[in-house]
């Protein structure tokens, strides 16, 4: 359908100048320049209302259109589905939903369940709703405690919020949920602490300090991005991650992955914890699921989690009494089926891995150019680069140098993506994320930009 046909572009502007409130956006600028508005994407590229086109290094902005823009194939399978049966409440099954789950949880061993809902935030606080009810019916109110971690996100939400670790995106939204407590970053080159030993070990070693002055019988989970996104792109270092499943094992805390950006290949693999020989409880995904065809999120668990929802049938509080309205629309499932299936059969996982080292390598060659970039970091297509004054004294550049950079590579029709409103004073990585699709063509195009861009701003 054409909705230009009966509207004026321009009319578009200036409806979403009247009536549209953007995600993350200060208005004041949008009375005097036009709102941004996408009218079209194929591939990598996306065209704005001025026919622009631009290179989009940021999958969708927020690491999502994993597959590309224009996927006839997924469209297709979703329109079939909606004139076939477009919703039923998940107290029923779908075919979609059935068969999606069982693909999904084909490539996650040790995993048994999927709940759907509609978002990463929801997806998030379902798996809180599920520790605060284990807690109620298993422990007696004991074990109520969500540890997260400084600088990771796990969503919008006031619960989600109260399990952030970016100051800046909670700050003027609380009063916050209680029990939730927050864990040491594991940013190597942001060492915290002032010890000998590696950086791995006083990571997992403050974390367990964090358990014990809580008491291990208070907490119930802990939540963790497995590479940390808008928080700057944080690989964990070595030897953190069998530390920290040995203190959940250790102290009997549930593990919960937020797979929400890593999920779906965005790192090479299809998850972000399969790099780390992780066995979580809980796994949460949503923004590359279905690359933004349709609205989906899962919270995947074990059995053991399950069967403790269903172990006491004669008790009618006893079962997981939670409703997501629209994780019974199936053009989530059918747009993820086939998602999956671009995923594997264009062999995208293996394409993230070589081009991810292909611009690991680009941005290294960059940072031997730019004395203002201090670190280059990541894994597969996700990317980060943090921009320093200085390089002996690490001090974070201005965000507003930040911001010109990412404006100079929009200008130049690339889009890339920086760390904003998360953690005070270090809102100072780009951020790349392209599709999972991209060449090396596309990636020397995108680096030549931040590298111009640099030379620009930094002159
Ligand atoms: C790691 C992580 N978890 C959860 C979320 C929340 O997802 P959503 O915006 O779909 O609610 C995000 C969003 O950026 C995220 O980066």
């Amino acid at each position: 359908m054409d909705y230009l046909a009966t509207n004026d572009i321009q009319d578009v502007v200036e409806n979403d100048r009247e009536h549209i409130w953007h995600h993350l956006t200060q208005h004041k600028p949008l009375e005097t320049n036009d709102p941004r508005i996408m009218v079209e994407g194929k591939g990598m590229r996306v065209w704005d209302q001025k026919g622009k086109e631009h290179i989009d290094a940021v999958s969708g902005g927020v690491w999502t259109v994993n597959v590309g823009y224009g996927r006839e194939r997924i469209a297709d399978a979703v329109r079939d589905q909606l004139v076939k049966l477009n919703y039923f409440a998940q107290s029923a099954g779908s075919i979609p939903g059935s068969i999606f789950a069982e693909m999904l949880l084909d490539k996650m061993p040790g995993l048994k369940r999927v709940y759907y809902s509609n978002s990463g935030s929801e997806a998030n606080e379902k798996v809180f709703k599920m520790v605060r009810q284990i807690s109620h019916n298993k422990h007696g109110g004991k074990k109520s405690k969500i540890l997260f971690r400084h600088r990771d996100y796990h969503g919008t939400t006031i619960a989600c919020l109260s399990a952030g670790g970016q100051e800046e995106r909670n700050a003027q939204y609380g009063p916050y949920t209680p029990g939730f407590v927050e864990v040491p970053h594991c940013l190597e080159y942001r060492n915290q602490f002032d010890t000998d030993e590696d950086y791995g070990t006083a990571c997992v070693k403050a974390t367990e300090e964090v358990i014990l002055r809580e008491g291990p019988d208070t907490i119930g989970l802990l939540c963790l991005e497995p590479i940390t996104a808008g928080g700057g792109v944080i690989v964990p270092p070595k030897g953190y991650w069998e530390g920290i499943q040995g203190l959940c094992i250790k102290y009997d805390i549930l593990l919960h992955i937020d797979e929400v950006v890593c999920g779906l290949g965005r790192t090479g693999t299809w998850f972000g914890y399969q790099h780390f020989g992780i066995k979580p409880d809980f796994v949460t995904m949503a923004k590359g699921v279905a690359s933004g065809y349709a609205a989906i999120s899962c919270t995947v668990t074990t059995e053991a989690v399950f069967e403790m929802f269903k172990d006491n049938a004669s008790d009618p509080m006893s079962y997981f009494r939670d409703i997501s309205t629209f994780g019974g629309c199936t053009a989530g499932p059918a747009a993820a089926i086939e998602n999956m299936k671009i995923i594997e059969e264009e062999n995208l996982l293996e394409n993230c891995t070589k081009m991810g080292e292909y611009c690991l390598g680009l941005l290294n060659e960059l940072k031997s150019k730019h004395n203002v970039i201090g670190e280059v970091r990541g894994k597969g297509l996700f990317l980060g680069v943090e921009l320093v004054k200085d390089r002996d004294t690490k001090e974070p550049v201005e965000e507003k140098m930040v911001q010109a950079v990412v404006g100079d590579c929009m200008a130049n029709g690339v889009i890339i993506g920086a760390t904003n409103r998360s953690v005070p004073g270090f809102n100072n990585t780009l951020c790349l994320s392209p599709a999972l699709i991209c060449t090396k063509d596309d990636l020397d195009k995108i680096v030549a930009a931040i590298d111009a861009a640099l030379t620009r701003v930094f002159a």
